[in-house]
């Protein structure tokens, strides 16, 4: 299984990368022949798209050269994406939403096709977090859009006591494990 991850949020090390590495630790540990991707966003070169549309009407690729060219490889082969970013303003980071954008230039009828999909979030608002659940319900749209398969999500308040985390993202290892 090829899994491709992106880290949305700007802190290499903060709360959102402690989460993604728990669910991938779950993945390692219950399936044979994992190959991982993750992509720490923030330190990549990635442009917003600018709408040209020549991915769609013109050379059929996107014309931006930047970080994205590789990343379009890696998404293309992915069995699983993840998407694990911080809730910024009832959404995603803007790092993972530019990243987002430019997968316009893929064919979105086929490139995404019976791919998994899981969604990994932190917030500071506590429990139910409305920025979570309507990010989660954007995405599961999106998903929906491109054929995906969206085969979980988990959400962790990062302000509630650390014993009380601890436990929690125990849940995020058990959704990797399960996948
Ligand atoms: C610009 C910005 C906007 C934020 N907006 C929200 C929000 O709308 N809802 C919320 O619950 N937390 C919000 N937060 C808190 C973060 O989501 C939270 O601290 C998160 O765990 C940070 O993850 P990180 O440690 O991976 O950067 C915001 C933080 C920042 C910096």
């Amino acid at each position: 299984m090829k899994v491709f991850s992106v880290l949305g949020s700007p802190r290499r090390k903060g709360n959102t990368s402690v989460v993604l590495e728990r669910f991938l630790q779950g993945i390692r540990e219950n399936h044979v022949g994992v190959e991982e991707c993750v992509v720490f966003l923030h330190e990549k070169s990635i442009k917003p798209c600018m709408a040209c549309d020549s991915c769609k009407t013109g050379t059929k690729t996107c014309v931006v050269d930047d970080d994205m060219q590789r990343l379009y490889g890696e998404v293309k082969k992915a069995d699983l994406i993840v998407f694990a970013t911080p809730i910024y303003w009832w959404n995603m980071s803007s790092q993972l939403k530019t990243f987002l954008d430019r997968l316009y230039a893929l064919d979105y009828e086929n490139d995404f096709r019976n791919k998994r999909f899981v969604l990994l979030m932190t917030y500071g608002g506590e429990d139910p977090n409305s920025g979570a659940l309507l990010l989660e319900k954007s995405l599961r749209e999106v998903c929906e859009f491109l054929a995906m398969d969206f085969a979980g999500s988990f959400g962790l308040c990062s302000e509630n006591p650390s014993e009380q985390n601890d436990k929690l993202i125990e849940e995020a290892y058990k959704l990797g494990k399960k996948l």
